[in-house]
């Protein structure tokens, strides 16, 4: 019989308790003199629950959860892939683990060092001049990127002028949405049947007004931009910026530097990239890197040395000392505390585990992977782009008889206990179905989701009315997700 995991109000019963508060002196009667009478709570609405219940309740409730300990998880350009043990292990050292964000920075010097020491990986990996470590996500960098040109063009008397930021019709929403809240008008540039930026649409849209432009490379229909040469010299003449999305950056890490390809910002996304977790948004890792010309205007505080005469290992003093002295233009602080400390170390763990020698396998292996799904399923799902793909493939459910839909297919695949791929995104490919296997499945794992996949595109030949009903074997069958979207309310009610 199914667990119905009831809200632990629903359990709630005066007569139970689960803990037990030490002695306090502190009477309800001092309390009551001693604060503001609107400050003192009259009832704590708290559920009276024994402890093997609270264990119980949120046990069960985790295994409703899916996981990519669970199995696969190919959630195109959201990146779920395996976080190794190895990252929170060294995460949960003391000397990480019980410092405090406000602590004072003498006292936790080693901590800045490891931060210091990140940055200068980070710009080795990106070819990039200088990190700011503080937004807490890949769309609060996007932000912070974003806020850096409106700077770069008020320094230069154009923020009045340079008004319009080009985007992509492939890109992700957040793009836009970056560009919106730091006060631009947002253009949208035509992309080309292979999904690559159309370069005609491109300069037709390139004018004074332009300040920059968003790209993701690859991009979310998983192509690489072969003409991003020329894309960044059209820009850069243009008087304009390129402001880089690094979602994507793990299929080409040690292999090709938005850096070298002429990108004057870039946002890292750590949890696709360096396998950390997502945070949901935050309080995850969305650090940005800038070229030499950017670097004045970068967020507070930014890690320096005050002193020459401090040795430090492999760390070019000069250069750390001539970036401190350059933040004079700052955009100011971002957010409170300085960074997502834990999620950084993770980062960095990550990074050295891989080392120089190794870290290229990381892409070279993501696009291997995403190469085999797509190869083996080109043949039962549409495959828009029929040229190899990067570390995702884009498939689309637009050819299905009776009626079946992405979402469909989606749905019936959390029957065989996988989480579905991302659809509907890109926009730009109807039916969408992004699958990203990343590097850290095997072969056996993705037979398996391949013969998972075959098995439903036969169904909805078959039987597609089990499609149109499914999932069947989850604990919540099918939601209505517009509902969800628009209709949110998540807060626990009294009855
Ligand atoms: C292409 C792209 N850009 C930006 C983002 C936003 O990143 P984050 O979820 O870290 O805020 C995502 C997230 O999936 C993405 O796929």
């Amino acid at each position: 019989m199914k667990k119905n995991i009831e809200l632990l109000y629903a359990l709630s019963h005066e007569e139970k308790t689960g803990y037990k508060l030490p002695y306090t002196e502190i009477t309800q009667d001092y309390v009551n003199e001693s604060l503001p009478n609107d400050w003192v709570r009259k009832e704590l609405f708290l559920p009276n629950v024994s402890e093997v219940e609270v264990a119980r309740h949120f046990f069960n409730l985790s295994k409703l959860n899916y996981g990519v300990e669970d199995g696969m998880y190919p959630l195109g350009s959201c990146t779920m892939k395996y976080n190794p043990k190895m990252n929170e292990h060294v995460a949960q050292y003391d000397g990480f683990q019980k410092t405090h964000p406000l602590q004072a920075d003498n006292t936790v010097s080693g901590n800045l060092f490891l931060l210091f020491d990140l940055e200068d990986m980070l710009c080795e990996i990106t070819g990039m001049d200088a990190f700011t470590l503080s937004p807490a996500a890949g769309a609060h960098g996007e932000f912070t990127g974003i806020l850096l040109i409106r700077k770069y063009f008020e320094d230069k008397g154009e923020a009045d002028t340079r008004t319009i930021i080009l985007i992509p019709e492939s890109a992700h929403g957040t793009n836009p949405a970056s560009a919106v809240a730091a006060g631009f008008d947002v253009e949208e540039i035509k992309s080309t049947a292979t999904g690559e930026v159309d370069l005609d649409s491109l300069r037709e849209k390139l004018s004074d007004k332009v300040a920059g432009i968003m790209l993701t490379n690859p991009n979310t229909t998983g192509m690489f931009e072969s003409n991003i040469k020329e894309i960044a010299a059209l820009l850069h003449e243009n008087g304009s910026l390129l402001y880089y999305d690094g979602a994507n950056l793990n299929a080409i890490l040690g292999i090709a530097r938005p850096g070298d390809m002429g990108f004057d910002i870039v946002h890292l996304n750590i949890h696709k990239t360096f396998s950390t977790p997502h945070g949901g948004g935050g309080p995850g890792a969305g650090p940005v890197g800038v070229k030499e010309h950017l670097i004045s205007y970068l967020p507070e505080p930014i890690i320096g040395i005050e002193d020459d005469s401090i040795e430090l290992p492999d760390m070019d003093i000069e250069e750390k000392l001539y970036r401190m002295n350059r933040m004079d233009k700052s955009i100011g602080r971002i957010r409170l505390t300085d960074s997502s400390f834990s999620v950084l170390v993770k980062a960095y763990a990550y990074i050295l585990t891989l080392g120089e020698e190794h870290i290229h396998e990381v892409g070279e292996n993501a696009v291997l992977n995403a190469n085999y799904i797509k190869a083996m399923l080109k043949d039962f799902l549409y495959s828009p782009i029929a040229l190899p793909c990067m570390h995702e493939c884009v498939l689309s459910a637009s050819k299905l008889e009776n009626g079946i839909t992405a979402l469909d297919i989606s749905k019936r695949l959390m029957d065989y206990g996988f989480h579905p791929p991302t659809n509907y995104f890109p926009l730009i490919i109807p039916e969408a179905l992004m699958i990203e296997p990343t590097e850290t499945e095997t072969k056996e794992e993705m037979d398996r989701f391949i013969t998972a996949m075959k098995t439903i595109v036969r169904e909805s030949k078959e039987n597609p009315a089990l499609l149109k009903s499914a999932p069947t074997n989850t604990p919540i069958r099918r939601t209505n997700d517009t509902k969800a979207a628009k209709d949110l309310d998540i807060a626990y009610k009294r009855r």
